[in-house]
């Protein structure tokens, strides 16, 4: 059995399609260990708790630094067994202290299509602002190995999705959204079936519209 952790700091509709995966099979194998956000109100907490999900909240400010929270992660994930670490809407920057510790087992779900409109700034309702002011006819989704670098480890699987004239970034906001759901079922498949550190030619895995 692989024992996922998901880190969420937010509505953990990410967290909830894996979920949902495990119990209709899609995802079989696989159960999720823990769920750990640095947001004490993050509905992500609620969704672990309404399926029976170890969870825990952890206060960035009983920390003296970031290395010493993700110190404290490391030590909760090593105790939890875990095989592959999800971010999924995690918006705290990983040290090299986490993500050392568990070398290329973390991914991230990155509303865009890496390696463009990713790195320092860009999550959430950004990414769709820049796309649209970029005049992008297309965009999508990434799930990504997480290096040190922000959005720019070797990318496991993408999703496109078109962009439509009256598009806001609302109305792009959730067609994305509806193609990570599926997406980050097959990150986790992929990132859970490749032998290697990181998939040696994550291409050959991507998943176009
Ligand atoms: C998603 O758009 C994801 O791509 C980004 O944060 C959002 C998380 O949404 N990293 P949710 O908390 O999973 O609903």
């Amino acid at each position: 059995m692989k024992r996922l952790a998901v880190l969420a700091s937010g509505s953990g509709s990410n967290l909830q399609a894996i979920i949902d995966a495990i119990k209709n099979k899609d995802l079989t194998d696989v159960e999720i260990a823990i769920v750990i956000s640095n947001k004490k109100d993050a509905y992500a907490l609620e969704r672990a708790n309404l399926n029976n999900i170890k969870s825990i909240f952890l206060n960035p400010k009983n920390f003296n630094s970031n290395e010493d929270f993700d110190k404290k992660i490391v030590g909760i994930l090593k105790t939890q067994d875990v095989d592959l670490i999800v971010l999924a809407g995690y918006l705290k920057i990983l040290t090299g202290t986490l993500i050392n510790a568990f070398e290329n087992k973390i991914i991230n779900i990155h509303p865009a299509l890496l390696p463009d409109f990713g790195g320092k700034g860009m999550y959430g309702k950004k990414v769709h602002e820049a796309v649209l002011k970029n005049n992008e006819k297309e965009s999508g989704c990434s799930v990504h190995y997480v290096t040190l670098g922000i959005d720019e480890g070797p990318v496991i699987c993408q999703k496109k999705v078109p962009i439509l004239p009256d598009d806001t970034v609302d109305t792009l906001a959730a067609r994305v959204l509806e193609e990570e759901h599926k997406l980050i079922v097959e990150g986790v498949k992929l990132a859970l079936s490749c032998k290697v550190i990181a998939c040696k030619d994550p291409t050959k895995y991507n998943i176009s519209s």
